[in-house]
């Protein structure tokens, strides 16, 4: 019987992705304690191709509003810094999107054909949800596909550390749509790519789409055991 420590698995079973946070500050204090807790993750050769920004009171204020903006005027002309997804999707990814889809355009009261709803979401994502925090992830973009990896690892770190503090967060990778903006908002380099956002703050787990259930695989779904 190996020794397990519950708490982390509870931690990691519990977080769960948070679309709707209350009006209630998260200290800056805080806010470094998580990042101190995420750089130690690993990475490969100890590279930690991390870079964050941290977005509050009146800079969060700005960004979001102006993002909301750059999305109303022209939401076609934002693309990615890279592929989110292949074009066209193949299964069992067309599936598993489409079923998450779903479920959030359901908890959100919205089709998928809703094209007002789904705008809607998408203004909500560029506000943080409401989240008193929002971090910008970006990283060299020399960089290959290792130092995604190691991103991976990082982001969870951060969203670990804060739920062992009661705190939720929402990862979103929408962010990276709006490279332009940032890039002059938070006088980017060239060579630093937007990798990600985050939302971070105190749930509204009131708000039906933060009480999805969202399926997982089982074990033996994603797992072959050799012996
Ligand atoms: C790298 C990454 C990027 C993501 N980007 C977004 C995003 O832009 N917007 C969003 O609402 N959720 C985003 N998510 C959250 C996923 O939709 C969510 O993790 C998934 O549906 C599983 O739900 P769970 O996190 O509650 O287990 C992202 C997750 C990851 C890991």
């Amino acid at each position: 019987m190996t020794t397990t420590s519950p708490f982390v698995d509870d931690l990691i079973r519990d977080r769960r992705t948070k679309r709707g946070f209350l009006d209630r500050p998260v200290s800056i204090d805080t806010v470094k304690e998580i990042l101190s807790a995420a750089k130690y993750a690993p990475s490969s050769s100890n590279s930690q191709p991390w870079r964050c920004y941290v977005l509050t009171g009146e800079t969060r204020q700005r960004i979001t509003a102006s993002a909301v903006e750059a999305y109303r005027a022209s939401p076609e002309s934002l693309a990615p810094e890279y592929p989110f997804f292949p074009q066209p999707l193949h299964e069992p990814y067309i599936t598993r999107f489409n079923s998450f889809r779903g479920m959030l355009g359901d908890a959100q009261g919205c089709c998928r054909t809703d094209k007002e709803g789904r705008r809607r979401d998408v203004e909500r994502q560029f506000l943080f949800f409401d989240a008193p925090v929002g971090i910008i992830f970006t990283m060299d973009r020399r960089l290959e596909w290792a130092s995604f990896l190691c991103y991976g690892c990082f982001l969870q770190n951060i969203m670990l550390a804060a739920k062992g503090r009661g705190l939720d967060t929402c990862p979103q990778q929408i962010w990276a749509l709006q490279h332009q903006l940032l890039r002059a908002e938070l006088n980017l380099p060239e060579d630093q790519m937007i990798v990600a956002g985050m939302s971070l703050g105190w749930a509204d787990n009131s708000l039906p789409e933060n009480q999805m259930s969202i399926g997982k695989l089982q074990l033996e779904e994603f797992t072959t055991f050799l012996s």
